[in-house]
């Protein structure tokens, strides 16, 4: 703690100095200037900026895989890949994937792919996906990976937004025992990508033949090609391409509380530096451990703790295409048994669904390997935590419940192995270089134990540097309620030990199963149903997932709201965003509490939906207080 307190005050105070030392550990293939981080917070100050490591050039992907294959690593195991289906397993050493990595390097140019081009990656969790990210970081491409469970249409929407050149994708996946014809998908959103005015040149496909073979794939000659048989004549060599620390190494979209999803821009050095950095300290990795994230590269954790942050370290890893539950409940413990997994990385919406299935699953595992576990993703609520720890855990592992966003890159408010003491549901103290600070709604910095939003003072060097296409949005968004500070969008309390407490989100943003929802998308795939008059969307307590969506739906007049159309309706959310989207409940309002000025009050929506319209507070200022009354009365009809 001690050691922590003089090391923290050190990252504050002298941002630039502090990660010029970590950074000498990673190859650059120039140095930084002195004073490298320069930067704008404030939007009153004129643009906002954040710039580190000025002046230097590297590559992220020849700090993962070259950097140890150089230093005689390359046979040490980089990843163990563990399928849907149990006994379907592969090794892959450090050496192995840096050849991986070069062949497809080598393709991507081929296929015109330059320095700054965009590549979407639209793959189930095969290795071959964190390596093609490695692959598209070597030649200083951008990669944009869509998780493979987002819709025809989100994927379009993403592909155009950042006008990609080639998508990376796989015939199809098993996820349990669902069947999912992915290249199908991708197809329909090639479309319509090329409808709304931009072609992808090239579509690479990973033909994943235990769930769709070659001859069930829709193939387009000339546009498609088949990954298996174009990658594996490349050469195994491929000279990486030097970028600035600044250049842009992802992007990756996702939900706001307005418009359409945005575009978080990640750039290369510092991202690289901050993520290699949490998961060496948060995660106290060593060598001959076996760490594993159960997150899709789909998503930032995929990104930073599974393809970037255990590569940078060397560590490790096993990578998971299956899901918790199948075939049994005792699937993630099986794979913990047999790989002697020593550091564990879920989220509590997984957490809480298996210890629903009751101990037996865990108790039939040998989990004595786990050494450490981590949560992430939502607030873990303390009946959770305590399973995890005595159950999955054996009362021996530290839990670090690490605080942080798709936005920061990387762990942010966390705690550090057994450097001081944990209290379930807290992701207690910030990470070097971050400075959290409690916020009232005017803005005003709070002292000593507060509760009001979360927000970060200074930049850390994995900071968003900006929204794709944007950056009016990025300032407005981020920089915009609270001049001089980055927003979070998340309410927070600091106890009498200074540590943080998240209370979920402020804005209209559900997180459901960890997943971010914005209110707004899932209301606009609503009301795009000819039948829909007006939706709105909230979030309510749910026991398994942490939030639930909660729909109320205004039909049009003369429409009947029957339970087919309620289907319907899911289903236009479904195929709009995606399943892990769809409605838990659609409410049936005839009217929606609204303020004289049109505003819907969604304060006594979630209210209802939460029956506690005992508690509705001010409502005075409701157009037709009668609504109330109304809707209170559909519930659940
Ligand atoms: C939002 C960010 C960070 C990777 C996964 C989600 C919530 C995340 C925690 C935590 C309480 C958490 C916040 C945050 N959140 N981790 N440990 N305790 N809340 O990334 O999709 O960008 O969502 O997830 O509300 O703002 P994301």
């Amino acid at each position: 703690m001690q050691q922590y307190m003089v090391l923290y005050k050190r990252s504050i105070e002298d941002p630039s100095g502090f990660w010029s030392e970590i950074a000498e550990q990673f190859h650059w293939q120039t140095k930084w200037e002195p004073n490298h981080m320069r930067y704008n917070f404030d939007v009153r100050n004129g643009p906002i900026s954040v710039e580190w490591f000025r002046g230097a050039t590297t590559n992220i992907s020849y700090n993962c895989l070259d950097r140890h294959v150089a230093a005689g690593r390359g046979d040490d195991v980089c990843f163990i890949w563990e399928g849907n289906d149990v006994g379907r397993e592969k090794v892959m050493t450090y050496g192995e994937a840096l050849e991986e990595v070069c062949r497809l390097a080598n393709w991507l140019r081929g296929a015109g792919v330059r320095k700054g081009d965009a590549v979407a990656i639209y793959m189930p969790m095969l290795l071959e996906l964190p390596l093609a990210m490695l692959a598209c970081a070597r030649i200083g491409a951008v990669h944009s990976v869509v998780f493979g469970g987002f819709s025809a249409e989100a994927l379009a929407g993403r592909m155009e937004d950042c006008k990609a050149k080639v998508l990376l994708t796989a015939s199809g996946v098993m996820r349990g025992p669902k069947h999912i014809e992915l290249k199908r998908i991708a197809d329909t959103a090639l479309d319509l990508c090329a409808k709304a005015g931009h072609a992808v040149e090239s579509v690479l496909v990973y033909e994943n033949d235990n769930a769709v073979p070659a001859a069930d794939c829709p193939f387009t000659p000339g546009r498609d090609r088949w990954w298996q048989s174009e990658v594996s004549v490349q050469p195994p060599s491929c000279a990486v391409e030097w970028v600035e620390a600044e250049h842009p190494l992802f992007l990756l979209y996702t939900s706001g509380s307005t418009g359409k999803p945005k575009g978080v821009l990640h750039t290369t050095g510092g991202y690289m530096v901050y993520g290699a950095t949490t998961m060496r300290h948060v995660f106290g990795l060593q060598r001959g451990d076996v760490y594993w994230c159960t997150a899709d590269c789909g998503w930032i954790t995929g990104h930073t703790y599974l393809a970037y942050g255990p590569l940078l370290n060397g560590a490790t890893q096993v990578v998971f295409e299956g899901v918790p539950t199948h075939p049994t409940p005792a699937r993630c413990w099986e794979v913990v048994a047999s790989h002697r997994v020593t550091h564990f990385y879920t989220a509590p919406t997984a957490i809480r669904s298996l210890m629903g299935f009751g101990n037996q699953w865990v108790e039939q595992c040998d989990t004595s390997s786990l050494r450490l576990l981590g949560s992430v993703g939502e607030p873990i609520n303390p009946e959770a935590w305590r399973w995890y720890h005595e159950i999955v855990g054996g009362g021996r592992c530290p839990i670090v419940d690490t605080w942080w966003q798709t936005e920061t890159g990387g762990h942010m408010i966390t705690p550090l192995p057994k450097a001081w003491p944990e209290k379930p549901g807290s992701a207690t103290l910030p990470f070097f270089g971050v400075r959290p600070v409690v916020l009232d709604d005017k803005g005003n910095e709070l002292e000593g134990e507060a509760e009001g939003v979360l927000a970060i003072a200074q930049p850390w060097p994995s900071t968003l540097r900006t929204v794709y296409g944007d950056h009016a949005r990025y300032e407005s968004n981020y920089f915009g309620p609270f001049p001089g500070y980055y927003f979070t969008g998340d309410g927070c309390r600091r106890d009498a030990d200074g540590y943080y407490w998240i209370t979920g989100r402020v804005d209209d943003v559900i997180n459901v199963s960890g997943h971010r929802i914005g209110t707004a998308e899932v209301e606009s795939a609503l009301v795009a149903h000819p039948a829909c008059a007006e939706a709105a969307v909230v979030g309510y307590d749910h026991p398994i997932k942490g939030q639930g969506i909660y729909a109320y739906v205004t039909l049009m007049t003369g429409v009947e709201p029957t339970q087919a159309l309620r289907k319907e309706l899911v289903g236009a959310v479904r195929s709009t965003i995606g399943a892990f989207a769809a409605p838990d409940v659609i409410h049936w309002a005839p009217g929606l509490p609204k303020t004289r000025s049109g505003k819907i009050m969604r304060r006594v929506l979630r209210k209802i939906a939460s029956k506690e319209e005992d508690q509705l507070g001010d409502v005075s200022t409701l157009a037709d207080p009668g609504v109330v009354q109304t809707l209170v009365e559909l519930r659940g009809k």
